[in-house]
């Protein structure tokens, strides 16, 4: 079943990198194009450097995407991007329901899950995140925070368009912490994710979508994530500000590299 999936690593930036550092970074960036064939990558920088990123990229085959968007697609949203905005820059991705705009922004399943409805309809895929904190953890709470934040998230997506985007399983409390969840605690969870959206949007959308893993992520601890049977990449934030250790997580992701 894994075989078919190809593997998919995202760069999210967060707000990190100016518009130089954003141009140095995809001019320094390089790989075997032919590595694109075994492994899709994505880069999401901030929409201050989205232009630039995407320019260096062209030609690499490497996709772009951005970290967010507003669910509509022009109006008075002072401060707000527009998914038109995305596309227009080339997204092929977004970023959608990340712990820290959960969290630091308020953001409810409510509001991502018109976000989720608005990036497809401008044909953007979403890399949509779910994941508990520590505390939902230590009372037992991960799965049903999960499947909360999927069901509510990704409520009224059709099932074909569930299988061709994007999953990831954030814990919290291993963002940005250099506490990965263990292998086994990850693939147990993701694993659980695809089994209800199997069940919620039929089994074809369940085998085909791709659940990423994220949370401290480093070329260290890729393979062992690669080698669990339902992880089908990983979403990485500091690990992949430098283009070296980034690629070397694209490469530890690569199918029989575990
Ligand atoms: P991290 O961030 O790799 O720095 O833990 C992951 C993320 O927030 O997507």
């Amino acid at each position: 079943m894994k075989k078919l999936r190809k593997p998919i690593v995202a760069a999210n930036w967060k707000m990190y990198k100016t518009v130089s550092e954003g141009k140095s970074f995809a001019a320094e960036f390089s790989w075997e194009t032919s590595l694109a064939r075994e492994v899709e990558v994505v880069i999401c920088p901030p929409f201050t450097a989205l232009q630039v990123v995407g320019d260096g990229l062209k030609g690499k085959g490497i996709k772009w995407g951005g970290q967010n968007l507003y669910p509509s697609a022009e109006g008075a949203f002072t401060g707000e991007i527009s998914p038109l905005m995305l596309k227009d820059l080339g997204c092929t991705y977004v970023i959608l329901g990340h712990s820290e705009r959960r969290h630091l922004l308020g953001e409810t399943d409510e509001f991502i899950n018109q976000k989720v409805k608005v990036a497809f309809a401008h044909e953007l895929l979403p890399i949509f995140c779910v994941g508990e904190t520590l505390e939902q953890r230590e009372d037992g709470k991960t799965e049903e925070v999960c499947r909360r934040q999927l069901e509510h998230g990704l409520a009224g997506v059709k099932g074909a368009d569930l299988a061709r985007m994007v999953i990831a399983y954030e814990p919290v409390w291993a963002i940005g912490t250099g506490v990965n969840a263990s292998p086994e605690d990850a693939e147990k969870t993701i694993a659980f994710l695809r089994q209800v959206i199997s069940e919620q949007w039929g089994q074809e959308a369940g085998e085909a979508v791709r659940i990423q893993y994220g949370g401290s992520v480093k070329p260290q601890n890729i393979k062992e994530f690669m080698s669990c049977a339902n992880i089908d990449g990983v979403l990485v934030g500091g690990a992949s500000l430098k283009a070296d250790s980034f690629y070397e997580i694209v490469r530890g992701a690569r199918r029989g590299s575990e």
